[in-house]
């Protein structure tokens, strides 16, 4: 008997110790003393980028969307380490805006050697420019690690333009976000554009015979086949909320429930009871103070994305370089 308790005790007492090794808790103003200066310089950095390209506060939104889907938010997306990159992963077609991190991270490092990681630039600098382009402010909680992987084949789960609303779903829980994350997050899509690479499918291909899908606006149809004529340049840009692509409202829920949604995959949160409600709950009577807040909910959610798969000291460290292992 007194064997069997030892024995839990000593059970007990190493996955205690295990999983305070596991736990890396993200803070408020996590390098407050270590480099006070830290967040500023990501402000100024993203400020300055927008400043000379208006497109870059969506491209920074994106980025740390696809930095967190993959390994977590540990930067493995910045690593160039050649063919078999991450950052060459198809479900990462289109995503830019490394040269802002690398220069924010060139200014960190001058004024603090090895202290702010490049995980934590992409999530702050993604925070800069949602409020660059209107949107909520908010604190970021900070303290991530920069992984020590980058392989393409490790991207293969990314959410893809054309997934049906139940494989949005499974493939958002899977990274601990629920319906109404997947719902508020998607509003991302209320700043920036689409090539018409991803919209080939939706216009001209949407049934085996061929043909549009049927859920579009019929003069938004027309726009968009204009915009992105059939084996037309893929490379064409359009805005993915149509009417306010450079403003960070709530507009783009609007269009989604309309029928006004770019993305074959916005429009597919009108194809389920529980995502589709979440829509209709910022469009009821109650607006607010008193009815549900989109900004506040985009703030929690893009909070609980950046907490995703985050590293212990043990699994990667604070790079030199954000697109090395260095
Ligand atoms: C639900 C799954 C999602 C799918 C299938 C998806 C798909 C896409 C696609 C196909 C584009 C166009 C890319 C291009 O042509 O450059 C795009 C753009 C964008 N996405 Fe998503 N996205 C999703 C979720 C998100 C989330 C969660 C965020 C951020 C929280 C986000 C932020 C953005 C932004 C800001 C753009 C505009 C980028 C630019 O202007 O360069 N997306 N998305
Ligand atoms: C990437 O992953 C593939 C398949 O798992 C593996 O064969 C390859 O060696 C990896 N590449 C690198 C650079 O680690």
């Amino acid at each position: 008997m007194a064997l069997v308790s030892g024995l839990i005790l000593v059970f007990l007492v190493g996955s205690i110790c295990l999983s305070e090794g596991q736990f890396n808790r993200l803070t408020v103003g996590f390098y407050d003393q270590t480099c006070p200066n830290a967040e500023s310089i990501v402000r100024s950095v993203v400020r300055e980028a927008a400043l000379s390209d208006s497109t870059i506060p969506a491209v920074l939104l994106r980025l740390h969307f696809h930095d967190c889907f993959v390994e977590g938010c540990d930067g493995s997306i910045l690593i160039d380490n050649g063919e078999s990159a991450e950052k060459n992963a198809f479900g990462h077609q289109g995503v830019r805006g490394f040269e802002v991190i690398d220069k924010a991270k060139a200014q960190l490092e001058a004024t603090c050697h090895g202290v702010v990681s490049c995980a934590d630039i992409v999530a702050l600098a993604a925070r800069d420019a949602i409020s660059l382009a209107g949107g909520p402010s908010y604190e970021v909680p900070a303290g991530r690690i920069d992984g020590v992987v980058s392989n393409l084949s490790l991207a293969g789960d990314m959410p893809d333009v054309s997934d049906s609303i139940q494989q949005l779903k499974a493939k958002f829980m899977r990274k601990g976000l629920s319906e109404k994350d997947l719902v508020i997050l998607s509003a991302a899509h209320t700043i920036g554009t689409t090539a018409c690479f991803f919209m080939t499918k939706r216009l001209y291909n949407f049934f085996p015979g061929g043909g549009s899908d049927p859920t579009i606006n019929p003069i938004l149809l027309q726009e968009l086949k204009r915009k992105c004529p059939e084996n037309g340049d893929v490379n064409v840009r359009l805005p993915i909320d149509r009417g306010s692509e450079e403003t960070f409202d709530i507009h783009i829920l609007q269009n989604i429930r309309s029928g006004f949604a770019v993305l074959e995959s916005d429009a597919k949160l009108n194809d389920d009871e529980t995502t589709s409600s979440v829509i209709d709950s910022y469009f009821g009577f109650f607006q607010p103070p008193f009815g549900p807040s989109f900004e506040a909910d985009f703030v929690e959610s893009i909070i609980k994305m950046g907490q995703i798969g985050i590293k212990t000291s043990l699994e990667g460290g604070v790079r030199r370089i954000c697109s090395s292992f260095s």
